[in-house]
């Protein structure tokens, strides 16, 4: 990536750059290879919801994927269709049901029969209809980082298999709650489609399963989960959409009165994001010379949560020369560290360090921990 460093100069450190060019071939790349008449992908705003990208997606023609009162007010506000939002969370408070039965929202994704009966009470109350799809959990390993796996019995998201019959009898009772699809989601950064694939054949079993009894299905919704190269972004700017959805296009068997619907959130702005922050000092310690940057967990807590990490490019030194450094950030806790041995070319005091591949789940989760300032944004 060329990043626009004189630009950068007058900006305060830390922020996000944002590629928009990347973001839209992304985007570009995701409707080529979505192109399926009843395919209909939503950006999943949890992702990343600064107004730049959101304005960018919502040009692009997509859906939206929410889960709070918050983000359906963010996309309504930048244009999105209600009828293209989709609302799901296993904790939707009573207030975030009122506000999006108002707003006229395209489907719920419904987590339990406790929620139902909520929704059922708002809904008939405010004497108007909800459309449902019942998240189901399918039980499937995506072989990811345990704290984004979603899909395990264990987990605590969706309705059993076993529990789905009662929940669909439970909506065919409720007079104002219409019940329109199933919902999956298995798991966030998922390398391989492989899973994709067990959960087309699980989804396969179950719309027969329920067929056989009357049951039909318009609405499928496959969650998200793409993952991405954060290894080597240059690599693989934008993820292999095409065998992606081709996964679904070849396993899964949809009649052509079902619509099929994806929620991608990382695949899609995650590469378009670096997190951008200048070298405060380079200390020699005894066994290992440390970067000291101006970024720390609290601007971007990936690293320290899921140990994740995020390739480190020193974007101002021009220096042949590199030498091992562990980059580390401000914060009084030892799991602020970006990286550990990295080799840098030669690194000093001012220098400008891109963290790169930070545009999900980045800017969104930053924190004002020790009472520092949220990063600020450049989008260009
Ligand atoms: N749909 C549902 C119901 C989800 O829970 C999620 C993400 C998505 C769609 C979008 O998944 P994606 O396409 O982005 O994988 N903070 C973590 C990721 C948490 C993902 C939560 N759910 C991280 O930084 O890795």
């Amino acid at each position: 990536m060329i990043f626009p460093i004189q630009e950068f100069e007058n900006l305060e450190t830390p922020f996000y750059y944002y590629d928009l060019k990347l973001l839209e071939s992304t985007l570009k790349a995701i409707k080529e290879a979505a192109h399926y008449a009843n395919y209909h992908v939503h950006y999943a705003v949890k992702a990343n919801a600064n107004p730049e990208i959101l304005r960018v997606i919502q040009q692009a023609g997509l859906g939206v994927d929410c889960v709070s009162g918050g983000e359906i007010k963010a996309a309504l506000n930048m244009g999105f269709a209600p009828s293209d939002i989709v609302f799901a969370g296993v904790g939707k408070s009573d207030r975030e049901i009122e506000y999006a039965l108002k707003s006229d929202i395209g489907c719920f994704n419904v987590e339990s029969i406790p929620e139902l009966e909520v929704i059922q009470m708002i809904a008939s109350r405010l004497g108007c209809n909800a459309n449902v799809a019942l998240r189901v959990n399918p039980d499937i390993d995506a072989h990811t980082h345990h704290y984004i796996t979603t899909g395990l019995e264990e987990n605590k998201f969706g309705i059993s298999m076993q529990m789905l019959e009662k929940a669909i009898s439970y909506c065919y009772a409720q007079p104002n709650v219409k019940l329109i699809g199933l919902h999956f989601h298995i798991g966030s950064q998922i390398t391989t489609n492989e899973p994709f694939r067990i959960l087309c054949e699980r989804i396969n079993d179950l719309v027969k399963q329920f067929a056989e009894k009357g049951v039909v299905f318009t609405s499928i919704n496959v969650g998200g989960g793409l993952g991405i190269d954060y290894d080597d972004p240059d690599r693989n700017p934008i993820p292999d959409f095409k065998d992606y959805f081709d996964t679904f296009n070849k396993y899964l068997k949809l009649s052509p009165k079902q619509h099929l619907h994806f929620e991608l959130g990382r695949s899609i702005v995650a590469q378009c994001g670096s997190l951008i922050t200048r070298v405060l000092y380079v200390k020699e310690g005894l066994k290992k010379k440390f970067v000291i940057v101006d970024a720390g967990m609290t601007d971007l807590i990936r690293p320290a949560l899921y140990q994740a990490h995020h390739k480190i490019e020193n974007i101002t030194s021009k220096s042949d020369v590199t030498d091992v450094y562990d980059v580390v950030g401000p914060i009084c806790e030892s799991s602020d560290c970006f990286g550990q041995d990295e080799t840098l070319p030669l690194t000093k005091r001012g220098d400008l360090l891109a963290l790169r591949s930070a545009g999900a789940y980045g800017e969104i989760m930053a924190s004002q921990y020790n009472c520092r300032n949220l990063p600020g944004s450049f989008a260009k």
